[in-house]
């Protein structure tokens, strides 16, 4: 699968030039290797982008927000001046904003787009999470720095690559609006001399060279038309050109040389956690049987099945489904049934049924050591595994019911679940209620979510054990 080179222009001091040189890499490197596309977004937006590359742009409803909603790369792209393609900028930023839950979606999107040869970010002057997802997809960052203020803030994007184990390697500075008049005595002559010596002095990498403050590059953007004017075309006779120039070659090396490789490491990356999930989730399944576990009824082959509760041994020792009714006849013929009139049990049972959806139930059976007496305990959780409400019922062994001896039923539920070998003092289900595609509860974030909780009353339970332990005797 075809990936891109992504080089990032990030910096959180405004008026550096980052916009000037995305715009213009964009257009030197495509002048450079004109075989490679060079493609070009912004997520700022004061369309500079737009303005410079696609004067007339009058195709509306594709901007960088379908980046995030599955639009293909294909519908996205615009064929733009100077052989750059773009993709348009977006008026309605905060909302993309909003909607990205951690900074390694843009990755994942681009290294499955079919996007070929050399993407150009351009990010607004914030760490906010647009540029952050700008930053974890790049191949290079660019930097650009202006004056020691401009180069303290580079911390925090040095930061925000160990934070998530990125290699800051990736980060070059690149010295920029570099007033080449000024002289200063001493080590260092020029700015540019000094910026350098702060950035390296602080531990960062630089690009090779600097872009010199112009006046001609200044006012390539002020004129009647209201045009944006690249250097390459209205500022030849300028260093900058120059500058630009060797910056370009600079970069395209580095894409000769190391290619997309950080979306092909993100590929791989994802690909492996799809893998490792999908056995996770197929040893899942296959330790689950097929069929109610209180009245045996087969699950059908296909969904939707009918309602059912997952259940698990907090030690995890087994798991299964139990039908809705089943589950509910249990719980409410034996915790609740016995002295309540039928329609108090009715509406007890309705409530608990709209409530399920927003619940975890556990089952406890806590064996009395020195007689044959089972303490049983019901209670329902929150989303979050705090109980809500519990209920009691002891079970003095086995009853006497005509010539046979028959256990409790919930004893005996207890007995199947967890076949009659195991016989430890405590023994913990947690249930949650599935909906119509139970096997999903063993899935993503519901199995994540499962986890949680079942570490929660893990942790609960060593906790009581532990106390226990240590009362005295
Ligand atoms: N080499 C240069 N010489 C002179 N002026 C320049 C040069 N590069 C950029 N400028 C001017 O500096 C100003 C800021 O540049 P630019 O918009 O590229 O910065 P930016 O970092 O993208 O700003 P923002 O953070 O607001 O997005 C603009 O007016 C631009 O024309
Ligand atoms: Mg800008």
């Amino acid at each position: 699968m075809a990936r891109p080179y992504v080089i990032t222009i990030a910096s959180e001091k405004g008026g550096v030039g980052k916009t000037t040189l995305a715009t213009n890499l964009a257009i030197y490197l495509k002048h450079l290797a004109g075989d490679v596309p060079v493609t070009l977004l912004s997520f700022d937006n004061h369309f500079t982008v737009d303005r410079m590359f696609v004067p007339a742009l009058k195709k509306a409803g594709t901007d960088v927000s379908g980046l995030f909603t599955g639009m293909p790369m294909s519908e996205l792209l615009i064929d733009g001046a100077h052989g750059v393609r773009i993709i348009p900028s977006s008026r309605s930023l905060q909302q993309i904003a909003s909607t990205l839950a951690d900074c390694e979606q843009l990755a994942g999107v681009l290294s499955g787009s079919g996007l070929q040869g050399i993407l150009i970010i351009d990010t607004r002057p914030v760490l906010d999470i647009l540029t952050q997802n700008a930053l974890y997809a790049a191949d290079r960052v660019i930097v650009p720095v202006k004056d020691a203020p401009s180069l303290e803030n580079c911390k925090n994007l040095s930061q925000f690559f160990t934070e998530n184990g990125l290699s800051r390697s990736t980060l070059r500075l690149l010295p920029c609006l570099v007033d080449t008049r000024i002289r200063y005595k001493g080590p260092f002559r020029d700015p540019y001399q000094l910026l350098k010596a702060y950035a390296i002095n602080r531990g960062y990498r630089c690009m090779e060279g600097y872009i010199a403050k112009s006046p001609k590059v200044e006012s390539l953007g002020t004129n009647p038309e209201g045009r944006v004017y690249p250097i390459i075309e209205q500022g030849r006779g300028t260093d900058v050109h120059l500058q630009f120039m060797h910056l370009a070659r600079q970069a395209y090396l580095h894409y000769l040389e190391n290619g997309p490789h950080r979306l092909g490491g993100v590929a791989h990356q994802r690909a492996e956690v799809a893998l490792t999930q999908q056995r996770d989730l197929n040893r899942r399944r296959q330790r689950v049987p097929d069929h109610c576990l209180l009245c045996g009824q087969q699950m059908p082959e296909t969904t939707p099945w009918p309602q059912a509760y997952y259940a698990e041994a907090t030690d995890g020792s087994q798991s299964g489904f139990i039908e809705d009714d089943c589950l509910g006849d249990l719980i409410f013929q034996n915790f609740y049934g016995q002295h309540k009139a039928e329609a108090a049990q009715r509406s007890m049972r309705e409530l608990f049924q709209e409530s399920a959806n927003r619940s975890y139930f556990v089952l406890r059976q806590q064996k009395n050591p020195a007689t044959p007496e089972s303490l049983f305990t019901f209670s329902r959780l929150d989303e979050t595994g705090t109980e809500l409400s519990s209920t009691d019922l002891t079970v003095k062994g086995g009853q006497t019911l005509g010539l046979r001896r028959r256990h409790h039923p919930v004893q005996e539920f207890f007995d199947i679940f967890f076949g009659e070998s195991i016989q430890s003092r405590d023994r913990t289900i947690l249930l949650r209620r599935c909906g119509e595609q139970p096997l999903n509860i063993l899935t993503g974030t519901a199995y994540i979510h499962w986890q949680k909780i079942l570490g929660r009353i893990q942790m609960e339970q060593s906790l009581d054990h532990t106390a226990c332990q240590s009362e005295p005797v």
